[in-house]
């Protein structure tokens, strides 16, 4: 244990009460300035640690940071996070991050995780929005052994791993916008970036990026985004363990995956069926050759879109951008 560490934990061990700066060197057997040094550490990565010239120290609130000393104790994976877990107080883009060790061969379940983004990164060459210590910015390194056509079941996968998650750890009711966006009640509370390097033989990784609003207050969100925010903080008013949601994220993505693995996707294809508010609906689909008006049908079992147009042809979409209409029968 480092002496950071121990400052840490001794702290932690006296749960909100006061120890005294004298107590802390005496049994960690260092200065009165070294502990005073490694506080002011602690300060500077989030910890909330009040001083007092006569009481000492105290943690304030539990930290909600996502290092893996705060992730790691309740961490129940097998894989996901478990050997390599990157973490930064601030990086461009995890995904950028994530693609570079995936390139240097870094395994399976290698994660990157940010408290803060300078260019979040989102589908279609647009930003993602990363405050600090607010949001959830994590990126999953996947080698799944699938052939090509079936690459698009993984970010079912990851969309259904992600609503299970505001289902499981935070009480949401969310849907799944195809092919992975996340919203509660048509507000976008999570949005997912895959990004696969392939070649001659199938996969060589797939990078997973996951962006969750946590305790994002929606006035300090960008006002030109393309579908309304939102964050848990504004749904249920109060703001919420960040260390949980990442716990239960990384249990979900990996239980899903590991399902998929297993040639068990049906499940899952019926979860994101179920969860699903395209089906049925009226549509707008854009992609690199146009759009089509029609109405989404089905998600097949590759996890391709099936959108019938107006004249009656079905289109398999493999990746696009869909819009709801409005005014749908729903029918
Ligand atoms: C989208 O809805 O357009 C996808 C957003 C994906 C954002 C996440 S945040 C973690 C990871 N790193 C990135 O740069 N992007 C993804």
């Amino acid at each position: 244990m480092t002496l950071r560490e121990a400052v840490l934990a001794a702290l932690k061990e006296k749960k909100g009460e006061w120890v005294s700066g004298e107590a802390l060197s005496e049994s960690l057997k260092v200065s009165r300035t070294a502990v005073w040094k490694h506080i002011k550490t602690l300060l500077a990565e989030g910890y909330e640690i009040e001083s007092s010239p006569k009481k000492g120290y105290r943690i304030s609130a539990p930290a909600d940071l996502l290092s893996p000393e705060e992730v790691w104790p309740g961490l129940a994976t097998k894989v996901f996070g478990r050997q390599e877990y990157f973490y930064y107080r601030e990086i461009d883009s995890t995904n950028k991050r994530a693609r570079v060790l995936a390139s240097e061969g870094y395994a399976e379940g290698t994660v990157v995780v940010a408290e803060m983004q300078t260019a979040g990164r989102g589908r279609r060459g647009r930003s993602w929005f990363s405050p600090a210590n607010q949001g959830i910015y994590v990126s999953v390194i996947l080698r799944p052994l699938l052939p090509l056509k079936e690459i698009s079941r993984v970010s079912l996968v990851a969309a259904v791993a992600v609503a299970a998650t505001l289902e499981l750890e935070l009480n949401l009711q969310p849907r799944i916008k195809w092919p992975n966006d996340v919203l509660i009640d048509n507000k976008k509370i999570s949005g997912i970036l895959s990004e696969a390097v392939t070649d001659m033989d199938g996969v060589e990784y797939i990078v997973v990026g996951i962006g969750l609003n946590i305790n994002n207050q929606i006035q300090d969100f960008p006002a030109d985004l393309r579908t309304p925010p939102t964050s848990a903080l504004a749904e249920h008013g109060h703001p919420n363990s960040r260390i949980k949601v990442l716990q239960g994220l990384l249990l979900h993505l990996e239980n899903y995956y590991q399902q998929l693995l297993a040639e068990n996707f049906a499940m899952t294809l019926d979860k994101a069926k179920s969860l699903s508010m395209v089906i049925g609906q009226e549509v707008r689909l854009d992609t690199v050759n146009g759009f089509t008006l029609g109405k989404a049908i089905d998600i097949d079992d590759s996890g391709f879109l099936l959108v019938r147009d107006q004249e009656g042809t079905i289109h398999t979409v493999m990746s696009g951008e869909i819009s709801v209409l409005p005014f749908n029968s729903g029918k």
